[in-house]
């Protein structure tokens, strides 16, 4: 079974159900229902080609523990009713430890797609779910080799992790030929040369005077190079009561499906984001990304790939030092981010089942 509920989850289950699919292994698909909107979830589903959930929880939004707590009772009477031989959960959103920590309640073997990943920093609800995840995990597939150092100083059995790769980079690989941003760049009016920017992390848009200073930037930004911003549901209003969008080369749009959003980004100058996944995709794109945070737990998108961490004080240099080709950016697409990840991951789950 496994569990999703938030827009990154998607691409990270897509090749694990696909490849489980091809060994002919019974699965169920969960949406907890996290994420409703339809530029929020639907169109997801339709761009990857994923079948349809077989059950929306309907969990919805609400503080963490609400929304946690929703979920694991949801998620505890499905358990109980379908009895899976194991739950695969995704990434570092709520709906992944809310299902880990049910899975360990109930006895049944869960596994953490993403496992290992470390920011170091306690202020980010998502570290808390990396954490919490991994010690309740039974297997722990990893994207990167520093995951399994992070795992191993954490007393994690060897026998237990496996470094298979990253499965969101198999569903950028096998979509790249379909990605497609033309009817955004024709909506807004963009030039050929623009940039892509999101932006929806609690550090930065729940706080006044940190989005103050992050707008700032991003108009010192839009100073230098037309710039898209897709804007998510989180930080929405604060966003456009900052006055952001009255530059005039600053455009919002509404979030994007995965195959507009990676067409704009494919073809930019470059991304200024906070997300994570956008490091890792913007790394196997050649596309530079300046991260609006004060740490990753990416940090192989920096030592190979296009990423560099900014402050509102720097972005600008940076974005100047892109413009100008002065600012060298790595090159190299991370071990075994291949494609192959999602078979990988099946391959050892049904040695396990
Ligand atoms: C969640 C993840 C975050 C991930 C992000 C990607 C957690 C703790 N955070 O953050 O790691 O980067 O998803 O999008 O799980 N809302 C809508 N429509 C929706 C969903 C949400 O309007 O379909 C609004 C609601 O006001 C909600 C707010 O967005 O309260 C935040 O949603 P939530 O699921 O709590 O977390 P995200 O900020 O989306």
């Amino acid at each position: 079974m496994h569990v999703t509920g938030a827009r990154p989850n998607f691409p990270k289950a897509a090749p694990v159900l696909a490849a489980l699919e091809k060994r002919g292994v019974r699965q169920l698909l969960v949406h907890t229902g996290q994420h409703y909107d339809a530029n929020m979830s639907e169109v997801f589903f339709r761009d990857l080609g994923l079948p349809a959930p077989d059950l929306n929880l309907g969990v919805g939004s609400g503080s963490h523990a609400v929304q946690t707590a929703a979920m694991m009772t949801a998620l505890e009477e499905t358990f109980l009713a379908e009895r899976p031989d194991l739950v695969l959960v995704y990434g570092d959103v709520n709906s992944t430890v809310a299902a880990a920590l049910v899975a360990a309640k109930l006895g049944i073997r869960c596994a953490h797609v993403e496992a290992g990943l470390r920011s170091f920093d306690w202020s980010m609800p998502e570290e808390v779910n990396r954490v919490v995840t991994d010690r309740l995990s039974d297997l722990l597939f990893a994207t990167s080799a520093d995951a399994l150092v992070h795992l191993a100083r954490e007393g994690v059995d060897p026998d237990r992790m496996h470094f298979v790769g990253n499965p969101m980079i198999d569903t950028l690989l096998r979509l790249r030929d379909r990605f497609d941003g033309s009817r955004v760049v024709a909506e807004v009016g963009l030039p050929d040369e623009y940039a892509v920017a999101t932006l929806h992390r609690p550090g930065n848009v729940d706080d006044p005077a940190a989005l103050d200073r992050l707008v700032a930037a991003l108009r010192a930004t839009a100073d230098r190079i037309d710039v898209v911003l897709p804007v998510h549901p989180r930080g929405r209003e604060r966003l456009a009561a900052s006055g952001l969008f009255d530059h005039p080369r600053m455009h919002a749009t509404e979030p994007l499906g995965y195959l507009e959003f990676l067409g704009l980004v494919e073809k930019s100058r470059l991304v200024v984001t906070d997300s994570g996944g956008i490091q890792e995709e913007t790394t196997v794109l050649g596309v530079p990304c300046l991260t609006l945070r004060p740490n990753t737990e990416r940090p192989v998108t920096i030592t190979h790939g296009t990423n560099r961490l900014v402050t509102p004080d720097t972005l600008a240099d940076h974005v100047d030092g892109v413009l100008d080709g002065t600012l060298a950016i790595g090159d190299q697409v991370p071990p075994l981010w291949d494609g192959a990840a999602g078979e990988r991951i099946a391959g050892i789950v049904v040695d396990q089942l």
